[in-house]
């Protein structure tokens, strides 16, 4: 129940005498004393088709449930046949303790169709399914029409709204259709930028920049689908329609397809079709093809929730969905160990990191990472630390900062834990990282190569900035794998013991550098001659994976970077440390 009273006439239980109570409780319990001005909420019919979606629609229905608009102004549309998975029982789990909260649920299934004729898997659309989709949309069409809603938000059970505002925001926007942007974990999205003359997608200029959100905005485009709402108070939206039939052949020869159909009619009445970035709306899979199954579709997920996890903690679950989610077995991806570093003090990148894990299957080890902050003169000394005389940060010509001396000490920590544990072989990963699409699957064709190949490594990088534009030589006979030139950043790499040996004998804290330019010293790829010569033995044997594992989840200067090792103090007071006047 929700009622209407504006907060600045009326606080309720704040009131003087004890008829005021009295008439403020009777008031609040009635919502009587409503403000004349305040309007209710657009309604709206949120329609979606489901078939075989019982791993998409835990994630699916819990944002539906978050959406920041009142239930109550809107009704569900759930239509669903065709099952093989356990996508009925699902629907009915969360129907039981949601449908009293919306306005009215129109939910039809048909428990007993297992596909169409001649369907070669679920992923295959024949001209018997696509007829079967255009009609029930155009019943939802109607359905919305004929109950009055304002709006329709026609939405698949594999589009994730994770931004709760967006219902609200897209309605704000006041255009009869519009979509907001959904990304995947690579280029798909739920837009088109161009069409061909067949009406079939055509990859455009205009493309990338709305995708990567270089040009922000709602943009006229020919194509949204997947999550597209419909203002149906705009009198134009009566020409929308899913049904080639009702444009007539002269109007439209194209394929017979619900999205293709509706962009073009759209077009064809003169309606615009806009996409909006101007928010991080949501996120989609990747559809199959047509051979595909349902666990190459619960694998398009677990690539999916990775890429959300680069912009979010965790990827909200209901508890009553939850038991219906499974996660893989874990284990160490055949590495002796899996160290990860994470600074105490950032419990909600430990936190995102562990979403990870569960979702790939990673048993890992936290490390707690050297604090910088927590540092001083004397600590130091205690470690040993001296830094590097001629060292001076190549771009802000400074000195180490107490967080880079941190992090070298947390990685330092973790070679001496290798060579005395006796492990052959760890991964290191730190916490602020996003892995590529199955990252389990590729970790596991380089150890596989590296075995077959008898290839010879002391380090492997899975996730690096390349500093040189120079072609990296392969290396012999690989597939995945290059020798690593001259390399920042330590987002997560292999390590071997003999490598953590040599890593420890140069004796690295005598002359402290950052970790990232200590590495390419060591491997004799580092273009100081100067900071080389404290370091006589450069023989480690680094690699790099090709393309890359791993990635930063937040670029520098994008919103939400936070970098412990850049923003903190500069140290200047120690032994060996110029300051700033003297760089
Ligand atoms: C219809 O499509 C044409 C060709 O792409 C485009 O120039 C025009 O702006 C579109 N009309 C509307 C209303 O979107
Ligand atoms: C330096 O840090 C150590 C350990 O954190 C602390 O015990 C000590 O008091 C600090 N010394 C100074 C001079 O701040």
């Amino acid at each position: 129940m929700q009622f209407y009273l504006s907060r600045r006439e009326m606080k309720c239980g704040s009131s003087l005498s004890l008829v005021a109570v009295f008439t403020a409780v009777w008031a609040c319990a009635t919502g009587v004393l409503a403000d004349t001005r305040s309007q209710k909420q657009p309604t709206v019919l949120i329609a979606t088709l489901v078939r075989n979606k019982a791993h998409t629609l835990p994630y699916f229905l819990t944002l539906i449930e978050n959406l920041d608009y009142p239930k109550d102004r809107i009704s569900l549309w759930i239509q669903s046949d065709n099952n093989v998975d356990n996508t009925l029982d699902l629907l009915k789990t969360w129907l039981e303790t949601e449908e009293k909260k919306y306005h009215n649920v129109y939910f039809t299934y048909d428990e007993n169709s297992r596909g169409f004729e001649g369907e070669k898997g679920i992923a295959d659309w024949n001209n018997a399914r696509f007829n079967h989709v255009i009609n029930l949309r155009e019943e939802a069409l109607a359905n919305a029409r004929n109950i009055w809603a304002d709006f329709l938000l026609m939405i698949d059970a594999d589009a994730f709204l994770t931004n709760p505002k967006t219902l609200s925001e897209l309605i704000s926007k006041d255009e009869t259709v519009i979509a907001p942007l959904l990304k995947s974990d690579g280029m798909y999205s739920n837009f088109w930028a161009g069409m061909t003359k067949e009406y079939y997608y055509m990859r455009t200029d205009r493309y990338k920049p709305i995708l990567f959100r270089e040009e922000i905005g709602c943009h006229a485009v020919p194509m949204v689908h997947s999550a597209v709402l419909i203002n149906l108070k705009k009198t134009e939206s009566n020409l929308l329609t899913y049904n080639a039939d009702k444009l007539g052949p002269q109007r439209y020869d194209g394929p017979r397809d619900d999205i293709i159909t509706f962009a073009v009619g759209a077009n064809i009445s003169g309606i615009p079709l806009h996409i909006c970035n101007d928010q991080v709306y949501g996120f989609i899979t990747v559809p199959l093809e047509s051979q595909d199954t349902i666990s190459q579709d619960k694998q398009q997920l677990t690539n999916l929730k990775l890429e959300i996890l680069a912009y979010q903690e965790q990827l909200p679950l209901s508890k009553n969905l939850a038991r219906f989610v499974t996660y893989p077995v874990k284990d160490t991806l055949g590495m002796d160990k899996i160290y990860m570093i994470n600074l105490l003090r950032r419990p909600e990148r430990r936190e995102r990191m562990r979403h990870c894990f569960k979702e790939l299957g990673i048993l890992a080890e936290t490390i707690d990472a050297v604090d910088g902050r927590t540092l001083n003169e004397s600590s130091l000394k205690e470690w040993g630390v001296k830094m590097m005389p001629e060292y001076a940060d190549p771009y802000h010509k400074r000195p180490m900062t107490m967080g880079e001396v941190g992090c070298f000490l947390s990685h330092y920590v973790i070679w001496k834990k290798v060579v005395e544990s006796g492990y052959d072989r760890v991964m290191v990963l730190e916490d602020d990282i996003r892995f590529e699409p199955y990252f389990r699957q590729k970790v596991s064709f380089i150890t596989s190569e590296v075995e077959r190949l008898k290839i010879d490594w002391d380090l492997v990088y899975l996730g690096r900035k390349r500093l040189q534009d120079q072609e990296e030589p392969p290396v012999e006979g690989s597939r995945y794998l290059v020798l690593a030139g001259y390399s920042y950043w330590t987002l997560g790499y292999l390590l071997s013991r003999r490598g953590a040996e040599k890593l420890l004998e140069a004796k690295p804290l005598e002359n402290m550098v950052p970790v990232d330019e200590y590495l390419p010293i060591l491997f004799d790829k580092h273009p100081r001659t100067a900071w080389k010569g404290h370091f006589p033995e450069r023989d480690l044997i680094a690699l790099s994976a090709a393309p890359l594992l791993l990635y930063p989840t937040h670029y520098t200067g994008e919103r939400g970077y936070i970098s412990d090792t850049e923003d903190s103090t500069v140290i200047t007071s120690l032994p060996g440390t110029k300051t700033r006047e003297e760089l």
